[in-house]
């Protein structure tokens, strides 16, 4: 048994993965600012014994004994990330020093949740790792960008200068249950907004292209990454490399809801990237993993996930 810190514990894929730690018989102790997180999302694990929350903010020190840290604490969709973007930075890169801080004074081992969103607007496709990617570092979205690619940097500085035990995932859009309702990203929107039978929004002609990967997938690849040999630190992709038009996912998520609503067509964002799809052949090869999570599969557990929610909450709540 060991003992584990996940920051942003409390949030879409945080929540899941204190779950999956637990399950493996872990000592899992959470923390989370709530910025976009809720205690509802890990209310399931209040009662568990090995279970502990802590409200902090990474960009202050932490102070704690563990043996392993997964560092998720961070805004993800661009509407929460853009609402305060100085905080957002310092979010990523005074909370990788106060983590990579922590592990060294405690000697643990310590993987960043990393993002695809490090290869930018990207010339090549898919992406590898050893792609050093597109990025506009003064734009709405650089805030994100770079201050996920200032971690990887601090990441691997603090392992050439102090040694220490790093990971870096590369994460690809995932999915799933405890999403986010309301942060702007193409599934919940469309989800959400099939639901409730309003338009479907659709940035651009829709041929823009994604990869989905369902979170149960994304949560098995991060815990083998943490558990690879103490010489490998990544960065490693994982998502899934399977595309779909956006288009073709709206017109999915229409037949699995059976909703009426109208897709609507609306200008791309600026920074926006046209096409994004992870190779995953390190994964593949390294981790002997793949998704096995197929979209409809996956959109079918999500949209239940969001019609109880729906029902729960005040569609007033959820609107816009
Ligand atoms: N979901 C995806 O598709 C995806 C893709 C690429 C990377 N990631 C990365 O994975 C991590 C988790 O993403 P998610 O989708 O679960 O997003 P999320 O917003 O649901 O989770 C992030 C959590 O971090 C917390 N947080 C934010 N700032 C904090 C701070 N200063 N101190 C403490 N806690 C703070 C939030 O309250 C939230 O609970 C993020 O680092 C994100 O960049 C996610």
């Amino acid at each position: 048994m060991k003992k584990i810190l996940v920051t942003g514990g409390a949030g879409f894929l945080g929540s899941h993965l204190c779950g999956r730690l637990l399950d493996a018989g872990h000592d899992v102790l959470c923390i989370d600012n709530f910025f976009t997180g809720s205690k509802t999302n890990i209310e399931h694990l209040f009662n568990h014994p090995r279970f502990e929350m802590m409200r902090h903010d990474v960009t202050f020190p932490l102070y704690v004994e563990v043996d392993e840290i997964y560092n998720l604490a961070c805004p993800a969709s661009p509407i929460h990330y853009q609402f305060d973007p100085v905080q957002t930075t310092k979010t990523s890169v005074h909370g990788a020093i106060n983590l990579l801080g922590l592990a060294k004074r405690v000697k643990a081992k310590i993987l960043q949740a990393s993002t695809s969103e490090i290869y930018g607007d990207p010339e090549v496709h898919p992406q590898t790792e050893n792609y050093w990617g597109r990025v506009n570092p003064i734009g709405f979205r650089s805030c994100y960008d770079e201050g996920k690619r200032c971690a990887e940097t601090l990441f691997f500085d603090y392992r050439r200068q102090h040694n220490l035990r790093i990971k870096v995932a590369r994460i690809f859009n995932t999915y799933g249950p405890r999403m986010h309702p309301n942060d702007g990203r193409v599934i919940s929107n469309f989800i959400v907004q099939a639901l409730q039978g309003r338009d479907i929004t659709i940035y651009g002609d829709g041929q823009q292209t994604r990869s989905f990967c369902y979170v149960d997938d994304l949560i098995e690849a991060m815990l083998r990454i943490m558990n690879t040999p103490d010489d490998f630190t990544g960065p490693i992709n994982i998502g899934n490399a399977r595309e779909f038009t956006i288009l073709e996912l709206a017109e999915l998520i229409l037949a699995l809801t059976g909703s009426r609503s109208k897709l609507i067509f609306r200008p791309l964002p600026t920074d926006d990237p046209r096409q994004r799809q992870p190779d995953i052949s390190l994964a593949k090869q390294l981790l002997n993993w793949s998704p096995t999570v197929e979209l409809r599969q996956g959109l079918e557990k999500t949209i239940r996930y969001f019609d109880q929610q729906l029902k729960l909450i005040a569609p007033a709540g959820l609107a816009g």
